[in-house]
């Protein structure tokens, strides 16, 4: 069964991201004020900018906060942008729109917490992974499931269309009645805490951030022997080499220096 978004308005929040490398202090030039050389072509006016599609209804990694987008995969898509020296621009499509944008072109690039599985790179391609992950399944705190198979006859929310989709269907079936498919995360862990699933399977982070959150709410997260490590990657469209490899020369940089482990440790703490 699917179950669409209750409360998503279809905001397509556009955040121009003037990050053109300014070079200060590294030994390179200014971009302005130093004269271009040449025709006189005012610099980057023809500029790509790359079209950054996400999904901002998966806490902490992308979320939206007084309107303004946010989070882990936020701020390592742009330092990602700063390093490669690319400019981007947000665009808030949810899940499934995702995906259709990269195959449409109106979306070059999607940041989301999307596992990079063999399924996706059919079509797409992806970057190298920049965050390791897992499935936990949400049961209240008296519940007697201590592992996947026990959740058999239960009503399991999950988003439609992800690995923890994908789990629940390869332990249950295709078909499984009580499987809840909805289009996005935060409708689920709703939908539990209502009373109306008696279990949520989904991404480690997301999970253990409402745990956190919703405090006075008696509940538990379970890891299931057969959930196998998962690592996000950054998705184009199967041939967009350019966009990939802006985004893998990016990546690279801020593995190196530093960056996407102090944007880590922002958000999930030094362990
Ligand atoms: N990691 C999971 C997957 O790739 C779930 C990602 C969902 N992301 C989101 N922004 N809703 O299937």
């Amino acid at each position: 069964m699917r179950i669409g978004k209750k409360w998503f308005k279809s905001l397509v929040l556009v955040v121009g991201v003037g990050l053109l490398v300014s070079a200060c202090g590294s030994g390179g030039q200014q971009s302005s004020g130093t004269g271009a050389s040449g025709s006189g072509s005012s610099s980057g006016a023809d500029e790509k900018v790359y079209v950054v599609g996400t999904d901002a209804a998966y806490p902490p990694f992308q979320m939206l906060e007084a309107d303004k987008i946010s989070g882990h995969d936020i701020d390592v898509m742009n330092a990602i942008a700063e390093a490669g020296g690319f400019k981007i621009e947000w665009k808030n499509t949810g899940w499934d729109p995702l995906f259709d944008g990269l195959d449409k072109g109106t979306v070059d690039i999607g940041i989301s917490s999307i596992t990079i599985t063999d399924k996706r790179k059919e079509k797409y391609d992806f970057s190298e992974p920049y965050f390791e992950a897992n499935q936990l399944i949400l049961v209240a705190e008296d519940s007697p499931v201590t592992k996947l198979a026990d959740l058999k006859g239960m009503k399991i929310g999950v988003q439609a269309a992800t690995t923890g989709e994908e789990v629940v269907k390869k332990a249950f079936g295709d078909t499984y009645q009580g499987l809840m498919g909805y289009d996005d995360m935060p409708s689920s862990v709703d939908d539990f805490f209502n009373g109306r699933v008696d279990a949520v399977v989904g991404d480690n982070g997301v999970l253990q951030y409402y745990v956190k959150k919703i405090q006075d709410k008696k509940f538990k997260l379970i890891k299931d022997d057969s959930f196998e490590k998962e690592y996000y990657g950054i998705m184009v469209k199967k041939g967009n080499t350019d966009a990939l490899n802006k985004v893998n020369e990016g990546l690279k940089k801020i593995k190196e220096n530093g960056k996407l482990q102090e944007i880590y440790n922002q958000y999930f703490g030094t362990n």
